[in-house]
């Protein structure tokens, strides 16, 4: 049995979660099912990201305090997850006594093994409203094509990067002054210094191949320390020893996947060093989006390795999402909120299942075409896979008193190579879970379905209903049913984790309660009347959810 511990990326306390976050929370969320009906031991943990200067100023002027906002926000979140069938052991936030201890005990450990140092820096900084301005929050002229407010990084219209310096006319976005350089102190994690040591961890098989090339180019251009503090006023944790200054917030962002564990700890009785410390025994997996590479495979190691703490074993990034080809676009109604889609389409478990059938290992962006959604769940999940049961299960309840015969007595040899050929799926099906090729195990699970299908066409079981022979239509129509329906039962099994509001209804149907793979190797007994589980998407519900979003 392994003990995993396995985090998705910590969402932003500014903002709503919409269908680009719940790729990787899908994602990890059939992951950790998938592993816990493999018999794992999984604890799945996540928290929102909640300080920097966006919360601080969204939450001036929305005239509430930034904790008011996070909780605000977090309460959001939390029913978002919910909704959304993502079941976190943890959701918790970084604003949180955990996170401000170890963030500390981190730094202090660091800068015993002298990896702190302290340099003078120039920054922007806005006289106004007093505070030193992030590149974000800088806007001019574009350098290059004369554009008019660009950020302080690039240029949306002619695509040129440069700095803040470079633009013309430079303004601040906080208050439409012209923004003065000063100078300030700020802290820094001497990152060159672990360069080895980087290269050698993210070349030695944690990161997809096509993540540790990206490394390689970065580490071609070297390595340069990071900026960890920044200047008051602030929303975070002040830095011990150096008032007015605060941790940076991607300093104490991912060590709040491990405060996240902690406050799970103590609400658990489960010991929080078994899984942290240098020689832990626990597997830890970082599920992360390809845009935060760096800061998983580079900051974050460092930051562990020199706070005496144990390492990643893996980290999974996954590409963007597009919506019918392109990006997510608030005038084409396509920057979707989770919540807006279960106002509309109301079922999490069909967004689940699509993303499940094009997920794969890569760092590819996916895409979700809104009419293949439409088709593809509407055919596999209900014209297809609903379908055994739905015309199957009437004949055993009205003919048979609502039990099933059971696998090992089957007498047909269909039926048995076709129920042998599904119990023995389940090593490559685990397999393929591990190996995050959900494409593919959709695709291997399907063609099941579709063989059942044909079975199913091919003996007509509203023929043999009508048979003349009563002895004969019992043990036939029986037997078809029975094979219908226990292969209906098996690949409910495999597909358990990817839609587990609809599994619910199944389990009530079998009279079941499905919780590992290994349940395959038995047969159900009996069934319950068929009702109705799952129902076809509308295009008017489509429709109805992207002008929701427009604006
Ligand atoms: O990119 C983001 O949305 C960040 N809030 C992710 C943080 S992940 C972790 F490191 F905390
Ligand atoms: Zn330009």
């Amino acid at each position: 049995m392994r003990k995993i511990l396995v985090t998705s990326a910590l969402p932003y306390a500014n903002g709503s979660i919409h269908l680009g976050h719940l790729v990787e929370y899908i994602q990890t969320d059939i992951w950790v099912r998938a592993q816990r009906f493999a018999n794992n031991d999984v604890y799945y943990i996540c928290a929102d990201d909640t300080h920097g200067t966006p919360v601080m100023l969204r939450a001036e002027k929305e005239n509430i305090s930034p904790d008011e906002l996070v909780n605000m926000v977090h309460k959001e979140h939390s029913a978002d997850f919910l909704d959304f069938n993502i079941r976190f052991n943890n959701f918790y936030t970084t604003n949180s006594q955990e996170n401000k201890e170890l963030s500390e005990q981190i730094y202090l450990t660091l800068k015993n093994y002298n990896k702190i140092e302290k340099k003078q820096i120039e920054q922007f900084f806005d006289e106004e409203k007093n505070m030193f301005l992030p590149d974000r929050f800088i806007k001019g002229s574009c350098p290059r094509c004369k554009a008019k407010d660009q950020y302080g990084d690039s240029c949306e219209i002619c695509g040129s990067t440069y700095t803040p310096t470079d633009l013309i006319d430079a303004y601040s976005v906080v208050s439409g002054s012209k923004p003065i350089k000063k100078k300030t102190d700020h802290y820094f994690f001497k990152l060159s210094e672990c360069s080895d040591f980087l290269e050698q961890w993210t070349q030695s098989g944690t990161l997809q191949q096509e993540a540790a090339n990206k490394l390689k180019e970065w580490f071609k251009a070297g390595l340069t320390d990071w900026d960890i503090s920044r200047d008051a006023p602030y929303f975070g944790f002040e830095i011990p020893d150096a008032p007015g200054k605060f941790f940076y917030v991607w300093l104490d962002a991912p060590i709040g996947y491990m405060a996240s564990f902690k406050n799970f700890c103590q609400k658990n009785s489960v010991n929080f060093d078994e899984y942290w410390n240098i020689n832990s025994d626990a597997e830890l997996v970082h599920f992360i989006g390809k845009d935060i590479l760096y800061f998983h495979a580079l900051f974050w190691p460092a930051t562990l390795k020199y706070s005496d703490f144990r390492l990643p074993d893996k980290i999974y990034a996954h590409g963007f999402l597009t919506i019918n080809g392109e990006k997510m676009s608030k005038s084409r109604g396509t920057f979707i909120t989770a919540r807006s889609y279960l106002d509309t389409l109301k079922n999490p478990d069909l967004l689940r299942y699509y993303f499940f059938s094009k997920l794969n290992d890569s760092m590819e962006d996916i895409d979700l075409n809104l009419d293949d959604f439409l088709v593809k769940v509407n055919s596999d999940l209900v014209g297809k896979f609903i379908n055994i049961a739905s015309r199957t299960s009437g004949f055993i309840v009205k003919y048979f008193d609502n039990i099933l015969i059971e696998a090992n007595d089957f007498t047909d040899e269909d039926s048995i190579s076709y129920i042998n050929n599904l119990v023995a799926l389940k090593k490559e099906i685990i397999s393929l879970y591990d190996a995050r090729q959900y494409s593919k195990l959709t695709r291997l699970v399907m063609s099941h379905v579709e063989v059942i299908n044909e079975f199913v066409n091919k003996r007509e079981p509203w023929i043999l209903a009508k048979q003349d022979s009563q002895q004969q239509m019992n043990s036939d129509l029986h037997e078809v049913c029975s094979t219908a329906l226990q292969a209906f039962r098996l690949i409910s099994i495999y597909l358990a984790p990817v839609f587990p509001g609809l599994v619910i209804k199944i389990e009530s149907f079998f009279n079941d309660n499905f919780k590992s793979f290994d349940q395959v190797e038995l047969s159900a007994k009996t069934i319950t009347k068929y009702e109705h589980l799952l129902s076809r998407i509308e295009q008017k519900d489509i429709d109805a959810m992207i002008n929701l979003n427009l604006n």
